[in-house]
């Protein structure tokens, strides 16, 4: 008898057309949520210098991306604003006008390229003084209860100005029933919640907050609402207790550091689970491959892909339209 081996894993691998055929998962651009950054002023693009390749688009420019995402079979925007200074509060109180940038950006999105869905943040740290998602009291706790209550107020604006699902990352306790049932008694029975159910305090978000103009106002940490990176069973009682308030579907956050908790959450519960590839994790492959770390067409696809396996229905990413066009070719 031979000693080499009869079975061999890798007579499968050795031909393109046999790698296809076996293939446990696939990437299309219907996998991917492109979050976009608004800005107040017309007719400009402004790149943001952490997030090399990544800009804040004026309102005819979120409509162009609007119908790029279109053309690419991107089934889904996500819009996140720039609050010009001196509309941001200590309350956020912009965060509630129905005519703020935000819904501005949500209504031109839904006039020009209805067939797209838009996905809002609910949260009020583009709006704030102070960068926190919540009120913050006397003694700089961002209290629960009273910011629940403008979250409530925030996510029917934007349902009301056309948003799709709207998306609370602002990891409030109790919020997402409050705002199911807001939103069913407000007549908005089909606009679908995405929570953001496990949202670590993580070092990943710092292009995001130069990105919205909330990283220089931002004097603390948001440890008191954002889970600790050390806890994963802690993330499985947050998505229960999202999905009992009536959530749609469920986020992670961040993405790749993170794969261990999707994975989790996936098994577990058996709906819909998405993940965000945030700005750091974005900005450290940009980072790699200006080095020359790495390809970069290459290192979008297999961190896309890994997503996917981890059991990712989507994934949030700033690659979006690059990738997009990746799997199109
Ligand atoms: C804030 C919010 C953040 C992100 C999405 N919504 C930042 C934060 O919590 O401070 C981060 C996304 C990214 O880094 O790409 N509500």
């Amino acid at each position: 008898m031979s000693s080499y081996p009869a079975i061999r894993p890798r007579r499968s691998r050795a031909t393109a057309w046999s790698r296809r055929l076996h293939a446990e998962n696939v990437l299309t651009p219907a996998d991917l949520i492109w979050p976009l950054f608004v800005t107040g002023r017309q007719g400009v693009e402004e790149p943001i210098a952490s997030l090399p390749g990544v800009s804040r688009w004026s309102l005819d420019g979120i409509v162009a991306r609007g119908r790029e995402a279109r053309d690419l079979g991107i089934p889904c925007i996500a819009l996140f604003p720039n609050t010009p200074a001196h509309l941001r509060s200590e309350d956020g109180a912009e965060a509630l006008n129905a005519d703020n940038l935000m819904c501005r950006a949500i209504r031109a999105l839904k006039d020009a390229v209805p067939e797209v869905g838009v996905l809002t943040d609910v949260a009020l740290d583009p709006y704030t003084t102070h960068g926190h998602d919540g009120l913050v009291d006397a003694a700089g706790y961002v209290v629960n209860d009273a910011t629940a209550d403008l979250l409530v107020r925030q996510a029917l604006v934007q349902a009301e100005a056309g948003a799709d699902i709207v998306a609370p990352s602002d990891m409030m306790d109790g919020r997402i029933g409050m705002i199911r049932d807001a939103l069913e008694d407000g007549g908005h029975a089909n606009v679908q919640i995405m929570s953001y159910a496990a949202k670590y305090a993580s070092a990943f978000y710092g292009p995001f907050r130069d990105a919205v103009g909330s990283r220089g106002l931002l004097k603390s940490d948001k440890k008191t609402y954002q889970m600790d990176p050390a806890n994963a069973e802690e993330a499985l009682r947050e998505v229960a207790l999202d999905l009992a308030e009536g959530a749609d579907s469920v986020m992670v956050k961040p993405g790749l550091p993170y794969l261990d908790i999707v994975a989790m959450v996936k098994q577990r519960f058996e709906v819909p689970v998405f993940a965000y590839q945030v700005s750091g994790e974005y900005a450290m492959i940009e980072a790699a491959v200006a080095v020359g770390a790495g390809d970069r067409d290459a290192l979008v696809l297999e961190t896309l892909m890994a997503f996917k396996r981890a059991g990712c229905s989507g994934v949030l990413t700033y690659h979006a339209a690059h990738a997009a066009r990746l799997l199109g070719a």
